[in-house]
C-alpha cells in the first residue's frame, strides 16, 4: 500500500493577539490533521492597525504551541487560499464561537471557495468556555486593568498589561 500524502490544515487569523480560545481551536485541529500551519495574517484588511507586530503574533502562538509537535506557525501576506496551496493544505481550518461569527465566515467561505474550489473551509465549535472569547474583548479589558490571564497565554498577559494599562 502506498503512503498517503500527510493531511495539512492551515487555521488563519490575525491572532492580536493569541488566545486561550485560539490555542484550544488550534489544539483540536492538530489532533484531527497530520499538520497544522497557523497562518498570522500580517496586515489584516478588515481590523485596524494590529497592536502586536506580525512576529509578535507569531512568537505568541509559537510560544502557545510548543507542545504540538504537529504544529507550526508563519506570517503570510498573500491571499490565504493561495498561502495554503503554498503549504500543500487541503483544508483550512477556523473557529467558530456564535452566530455573530457566521455571517462573516459564511462570505469568507464563499470568496475562498471562488478562487480555489479544492481547499475546503471547515469549521470547529468552539468550547464552551471560550464562545464569549475574542481578542478585541481581551484588548478592552486589559486596556482597563482587568485581569485577563485566565483569557490568553501567560506572556500575552503580561505583555498586555505592560502595552495597554491605562495610568
Ligand atoms: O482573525 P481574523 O481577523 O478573523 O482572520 C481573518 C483572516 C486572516 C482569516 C482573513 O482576513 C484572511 O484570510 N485574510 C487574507 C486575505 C484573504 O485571503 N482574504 C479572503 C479572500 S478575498
Amino acid at each position: 500500500m502506498s503512503a498517503e500524502k500527510p493531511r495539512i490544515a492551515v487555521c488563519p487569523g490575525s491572532y492580536d493577539p493569541v488566545t486561550n480560545g485560539h490555542v484550544d481551536i488550534i489544539g483540536r485541529a492538530s489532533r484531527v490533521f497530520d499538520k497544522v500551519v497557523v497562518g498570522v495574517v500580517n496586515q489584516p484588511v478588515r481590523k485596524q492597525k494590529t497592536l502586536f507586530t506580525a512576529e509578535e503574533r507569531k512568537a505568541f502562538l509559537e510560544d502557545a504551541t510548543a507542545d504540538l509537535g504537529n504544529v507550526e506557525v508563519e506570517v503570510f501576506s498573500n491571499l490565504l487560499v493561495e498561502f495554503a496551496r503554498e503549504k500543500g493544505a487541503t483544508a483550512v481550518v477556523k473557529g467558530l464561537r456564535a452566530i455573530s461569527d457566521f455571517e462573516y465566515e459564511f462570505e469568507m467561505n464563499q470568496l475562498n471557495r471562488l478562487l480555489a474550489a479544492e481547499i475546503e473551509s471547515m469549521y470547529i465549535f468552539a468550547s464552551a468556555a471560550y464562545s464569549f472569547l475574542s481578542s478585541t474583548g481581551v484588548k478592552e479589558m486589559a486596556t482597563f486593568g482587568g485581569d485577563v490571564s485566565e483569557l490568553v497565554p501567560e506572556p500575552v498577559a503580561q505583555q498586555l498589561a505592560e502595552r495597554l494599562k491605562r495610568s
